[in-house]
């Protein structure tokens, strides 16, 4: 049965022209529009109370159990204005299946697949105006999260859980774009270990990572790259995004799951791998490997995949007693072709062959 999130439209939405600059020059981040879905689990009650209303803050208890114990979790997906000014989503099953794996992780309660995507598409339908124009790279970005917000201070699954989702226009996440991004190789922060939350989509995650990250500003990189916590040999994922190399062998490789988050953008890569004329394979890489592949040229490219990066190409690496240049310093061709292929599909410039898009307007 498809949930339904009745809208209470706003009376008081972003003025024309203020909407209409920040969609000139959205940034990521940084506008929102005016309406958020939301609904409220308790035990008794399970989900209800579901709604799309105006974007109103919280009011919470400061015992509330998410600001103690970290009990969150959030996602990410974009919705796309085709030309004929038809609205879609990209795989936002995939992005429900994640929120419920990420929810069971935190014990938060699992919202059904029909909840996650009635919530989305009310909210972008409410909000259809700020779903940039056709003919770009822009998006409307989507974050659904849940977290605690139980008054109680023992270490429990909370009893009070708020699931909401806002929306912003996006543009490119890295200020320097396709022309190629480093990453620092962090001799002293991990991400994750095996058993913990690295599958998990959850704000710790993230709040953990945030050392790192300045650690990587500081030595003039644009983001990290996590290697493994066991062997400290391992690549995993950088700071927001999967990674993923080319060989001059003719495969797409990135590393296997399990630390690290499954991405929607990793898993679309892989598939679109063959038709670039590459073989998708999943298996451990050592940052060895990457320093030597690199240097003798078995490795061409390397890029960096997530919703809100897109397809980046990756020129170097740093590290405390490492530099690595990949491809001669330039984004690949290849990086470049899967790129372009992967917009193509979401902006509705190709046919969608494999059902990855969802028609919301
Ligand atoms: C995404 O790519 O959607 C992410 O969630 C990464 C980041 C902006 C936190």
């Amino acid at each position: 049965m498809t949930a339904d999130f009745p809208l209470h439209r706003t009376t008081r939405p972003v003025a024309d022209d203020e909407r209409a600059a920040a969609l000139a020059d959205p940034g990521f981040g940084k506008h929102f529009t005016d309406h958020m879905a939301a609904a409220t689990w308790t035990p008794e009650d399970g989900w209800h109370d579901r709604r799309v209303g105006p974007v109103v803050p919280y009011s919470l208890h400061p015992s509330a159990a998410v600001l103690h114990y970290a009990q969150e979790i959030f996602e990410g997906l974009k919705a796309y204005r085709h030309a004929d000014g038809s609205v879609w989503l990209f795989r936002p099953e995939r992005n429900a299946a994640r929120f419920a794996a990420s929810a069971r992780r935190l014990t938060l309660p699992v919202l059904p697949e029909e909840d996650f995507l009635a919530s989305v598409e009310g909210l972008v339908r409410a909000d259809e105006a700020w779903v940039p124009a056709a003919g770009g790279e822009q998006s409307l970005y989507l974050r659904p999260y849940m977290f605690a917000s139980e008054a109680f201070l023992g270490v429990r699954p909370a009893h009070r859980v708020e699931y909401g989702v806002i929306a912003s226009p996006a543009g490119a996440y890295f200020g320097s774009g396709v022309v190629g991004v480093t990453l620092w190789i962090s001799a002293e922060f991990t991400r994750a270990a095996a058993g913990g939350t690295g599958a998990a989509k959850c704000g710790g995650n993230y709040a953990a990572g945030l050392a790192a990250q300045l650690e990587a500003r500081e030595h003039g990189c644009d983001q990290v790259l996590y290697l493994d916590g066991a062997e400290h040999r391992w690549v995993e994922e950088s700071g927001t995004m999967n990674v993923a190399l080319v060989t001059s062998a003719g495969e797409l490789v990135t590393p296997q799951l399990g630390t690290i988050l499954d991405g929607v953008t990793r898993a679309s890569v892989l598939d679109l791998a063959v038709e670039h004329g590459l073989t998708p394979v999943q298996r451990p890489i050592s940052v060895v490997e990457l320093a030597e592949g690199c240097a003798s040229g078995s490795i061409t490219e390397v890029f960096a995949v997530g919703t809100a990066a897109v397809i980046t190409p990756i020129t170097g690496f740093r590290g405390p007693d490492l530099s690595i240049t990949v491809g001669g310093g330039a984004p690949g061709a290849t990086t470049l072709a899967l790129r372009a292929h992967l917009l193509d599909i979401q902006h509705g410039r190709v046919e969608d062959t494999r059902g990855w898009l969802r028609r919301v307007v």
